[in-house]
């Protein structure tokens, strides 16, 4: 029996399901009708009462958000949509944005009218030309259609492609023109985000899930999910599956469920490695096939539902080299604004380049997780936290692993690389 529950997702296989012409049919922009006749804070009120979390990784209550804006402040208050989408595994944002931009369009409608913003920005990362392309399309029909334009303005801004410009203060510097480096906060974007004013940062994925919820109501979205994650979302499954893909089901579903309808591991393979949330939330393994991916579910077992992005390995992976790769990624895109991040992945990556190798030891192990202990809290923000959860997960899984490569003078996944390697000293 089929548990996913499609509502982002529900017309994707259709042609033109990105066009106005199919989201009107489907009835598209009638939610954004209904909120526009009601009061602002019962929009909030609604979006609250439906329990609806942030789907940009941390899960924060979103219409609890919406509601820290100021009101009668006689200031411009601003939202901005978090389209960067650069965390590895993570591929959400993306399909949705190229399959029905229009949801996400009065999403935006529908939240500026709710926290009194005339303007929304959407900061979409650089390297996505074909989502830009299609997001700026249904932009301009949106306003010859006369949904945008009559009080409500957006603007899609495109970024340089920067990782840690998907962090929201980063963002926000970004969008005005600075370099992207995280804020200090306070004070917090809802009391002096863009151009110092009032201004609710949210992911893609949470403000297209808004339009349903005013369509259907509050209790309609409470009847999917868990007691304290609400709704359905989108899993995204990639790696070593048989057939990866979106799959958009209520909250609390397990992996074991979301491999089932995927035709499960590669053929002939079985699972020994994932992330429930993208590369900067701890690993599991076999052992939490049947754990709830719910916020919930997954932190009390030991990780977190991040943004459900889940990576599949098998037993033909090396664990030791994926978490290189991705340590190498969190060195490339620390911004280095804070010491631990800017000089503790660099260190991450040479350590663990020894280990997989083969010219490491032992204490480097040790070395590994001392830093980790140094990074993990002392940063600036949290990406300097994310790098370190592969690395600590890993170890507290697949020591042995990590100890072979050591005794064995190189990668048992690949012993003729593993001779190269060794000869050449390093990578
Ligand atoms: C390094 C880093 C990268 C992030 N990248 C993204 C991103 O690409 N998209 C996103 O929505 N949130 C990202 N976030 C989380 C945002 O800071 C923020 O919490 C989120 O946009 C809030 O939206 P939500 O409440 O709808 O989840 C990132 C956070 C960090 C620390
Ligand atoms: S943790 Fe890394 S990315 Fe974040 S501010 Fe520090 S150096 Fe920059």
């Amino acid at each position: 029996m089929t548990k996913l529950a499609p509502v982002l997702s529900a017309h994707w296989d259709e042609k033109d399901s990105f066009t106005i012409e199919a989201y009107t049919r489907h009835g598209g922009y009638k939610a954004s009708a209904k909120a526009l006749a009601m009061d602002p804070d019962a929009v909030i009120q609604l979006v609250k009462d439906s329990g609806l979390r942030g789907r940009g990784g941390a899960g924060f209550p979103t219409g609890m958000k919406w509601g820290f804006i100021p009101q009668g402040d006689n200031k411009e208050h601003y939202l901005v949509v978090n389209a960067d989408e650069s965390e590895p595994g993570t591929c959400k944002d993306t399909p949705l944005m190229m399959a029905n931009p229009h949801v996400l369009i009065e999403g935006c409608i529908i939240a500026c009218h709710a926290i009194r913003a005339k303007h929304g920005f959407i900061y979409i990362r650089g390297e996505v030309t074909h989502v830009v392309r299609r997001l700026n399309q249904a932009i301009e029909d949106a306003y010859k259609s006369g949904h945008l334009g009559n009080g409500i303005d957006l603007v899609l801004h495109v970024g340089a492609g920067a990782y840690i410009c998907g962090e929201e203060t980063a963002l926000l510097d970004s969008l005005e023109g600075f370099r992207g480096q995280p804020r200090l906060r306070p004070p917090f974007p809802a009391i002096a985000g863009l151009y110092a004013r009032p201004t609710v940062v949210n992911n893609v994925e949470s403000i297209a899930s808004v339009p349903a919820i005013i369509a259907n109501g509050a209790e309609w979205y409470q009847k999917y999910g868990t007691e304290k994650s609400k709704g359905m979302t989108l899993y995204s499954l990639s790696g070593h599956v048989n057939n990866p893909g979106q799959f958009e089901a209520p909250l609390g579903i397990t992996l074991r469920e979301i491999l089932d309808m995927a035709g499960g591991v590669r053929t002939g393979h079985k699972l020994k490695f994932w992330t429930p949330g993208g590369s900067s939330t701890p690993l599991f393994t076999d052992e939490h096939l049947d754990t709830p991916l719910d916020y919930e579910g997954v932190a009390a077992a030991g990780s977190m539902l991040g943004t459900k992005a889940l990576q599949i390995f098998d037993e033909t992976t090396c664990v030791v080299r994926a978490v290189l790769r991705w340590t190498e990624f969190y060195k490339h895109e620390s911004c280095g604004k804070c010491t631990p991040c800017r000089e503790g992945t660099w260190w991450l990556v040479q350590i663990l380049r020894d280990l997989e190798n083969g010219s490491g030891s032992e204490e480097d192990l040790a070395k590994l997780l001392d830093l980790c202990d140094n990074i993990m809290g002392r940063s600036f923000c949290a990406l300097g936290d994310g790098a370190t959860s592969p690395i600590t997960s890993s170890i507290k899984y697949f020591r042995d692993e990590y100890i072979a490569h050591v005794t064995g003078k190189g990668c048992p996944f690949d012993p003729v690389a593993s001779t190269l390697f060794s000869s050449a000293g390093a990578r």
